[in-house]
């Protein structure tokens, strides 16, 4: 979708719309990230947390950003300065945050196509030992990762890359029609498959069991940051997205469709990967390992599950080039359009630096010398490089965006514009208008200042 303001397009139909959000929201933040969160989190009661997250302030942005869009029919950057130009910096935050977020999303796409042949060519040798198939060919844990760093990130760049230069991410869309559905019946399947998997009951419990013990400031801020990852909030996309809509649209209607069909997949992953941990034994003990190394534990379990190993890996990699070419437009458009570069010559530029600092990424997860970027906690030593990235996009620079967000609409814009234009001057419905205005305006704001102080501050024992 292209966010320049001549030659608009409208989505065609309602269902088009939520595709489209909804194939941007769901993506590698669910299936990869999520369920490795969750148990490191305390399970249950991190599932808990994440649902009144997505409930109360998830639903509240995601409303926000489409009322935005909507309104000035304009791109993030656009939008923003239409309303109120001293705010325009939102939205270079934005795009920061987009960039360093596809340096290590493109990476995590790449190692979706290695697995794809992997399960195609050597599904034996995988099963045999799923966890050094994943370090070794991934993560380099015993040689220099040429395929994991490399070889796969670059495919999937170029994929991204090509969609967004050449505006055929209509086509995408269209595909999505068939695939993203596809990905819900799969999971639902896996996840039914993995928590009937003898000892998978263990897990199972573990997601259910509600421990209060196990929350703290930092399970709050991970769930928090882990909501707008995985909506896609904190960062434009959904203006943009909006920006398409119609007035015929229920926004309302659209945010609840998307954020619902976003926790399911988050949720069904979760019991997907997270009894399938305890079941086979295979914990890779670091989140990435799980949606690779993990679910191979459940395909050998499955009668022709490499097959069902094959269309996995695919609908998980076209799940991330729809997410991955939401972000990538994001930063294009804004060099494009406020700093006049030109379109083909800064997707070329923007993907080069951005897989540079992606190589780092996946070279720091694993055992190899980077000096300087090495801590020591426990007489282990742990590679900071990649998990910074990760902190800074999930526990600051989301949360900000999000927060830029709700404070513009709640008292730069006036939640009275807000209410219209959801409502579309008073045409839907809308019972929870004064709710969202207050969380809008009051809770979502100081809720969000309140847990990234406490995550980063009492959280980091
Ligand atoms: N929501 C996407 C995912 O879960 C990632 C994303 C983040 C996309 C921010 C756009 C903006 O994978």
């Amino acid at each position: 979708m292209t966010a320049s303001t001549e030659n608009r397009g409208q989505f065609g139909s309602k269902l088009g719309f939520i595709l489209s959000a909804a194939g941007s929201a769901v993506g590698l933040g669910n299936i990869w990230k999520f369920p490795g969160k969750a148990y490191s989190c305390g399970g249950g009661a991190f599932l808990v947390i994440y649902i009144l997250m997505v409930i109360f302030i998830g639903t509240t942005v995601m409303l926000g950003e489409f009322v935005l869009g909507r309104k000035t029919q304009k791109n993030a950057i656009g939008a923003i300065r239409e309303l109120n130009s001293k705010f325009a910096w939102v939205g270079g935050l934005g795009v920061l945050t987009g960039f360093i977020i596809l340096c290590y999303y493109c990476q995590v796409g790449g190692w979706t196509i290695k697995y794809i042949i992997g399960y195609i060519t050597e599904s034996s040798t995988i099963y045999a030992d799923p966890m050094s198939y994943f370090l070794n060919n991934l993560l380099g844990a015993d040689r220099f990762p040429v395929q994991g760093a490399i070889i796969f990130p670059l495919i999937f760049l170029f994929l991204t890359a090509f969609i967004i230069s050449r505006g055929v991410a209509e086509g995408i869309e269209k595909m999505s029609k068939i695939l993203m559905p596809l990905l819900f019946i799969l999971l639902i399947g896996l996840m039914i498959r993995s928590c009937t998997l003898p000892g998978a009951d263990a897990g199972v419990k573990y997601m259910l069991h509600f421990d209060p013990s196990t929350i703290d400031a930092n399970a709050f801020l991970v769930a928090l940051g882990q909501a707008f990852f995985s909506l896609s909030l904190g960062m434009g996309v959904m203006i943009t997205y909006a920006s398409y809509l119609s007035k015929d649209d229920n926004l309302i209607t659209n945010t609840g469709i998307i954020c619902f069909l976003d926790t399911c997949v988050a949720l069904f992953a979760g019991f997907m990967i997270i009894p399938a941990v305890f079941a086979t034994g295979i914990d890779p003990g670091i989140g990435g390992g799980f949606a690779f190394a993990t679910l191979a534990g459940v395909f050998m379990s499955i009668p022709g599950g490499t097959i069902f190993g094959i269309l996995f890996y695919f609908l998980l990699f076209f799940a991330a080039v729809t997410s991955s070419t939401s972000i990538l437009e994001g930063t294009v458009a804004f060099l494009v359009e406020e700093k006049g570069m030109e379109r083909k010559k800064t997707v070329v530029m923007v993907s080069i630096v951005l897989f540079i600092i992606g190589v780092i990424y996946t070279l720091s997860q694993a055992h190899m010398s980077i000096k300087g970027i090495w801590i020591s906690r426990e007489g282990i030593t742990y590679p900071i490089f990649g998990d910074f990235m990760e902190y800074l996009t999930d526990r600051l620079l989301l949360p900000l965006g999000a927060l830029a967000t709700t404070v513009f609409a709640g008292w730069i814009w006036g939640t009275d514009n807000a209410i219209k234009e959801a409502t579309t001057d008073g045409k839907y419905k809308f019972a929870l208008a004064p709710l969202w205005a207050f969380l809008l305006k009051i809770v979502a704001p100081i809720a969000i200042i309140i847990i990234i102080f406490a995550g980063m501050f009492l959280g980091m024992s």
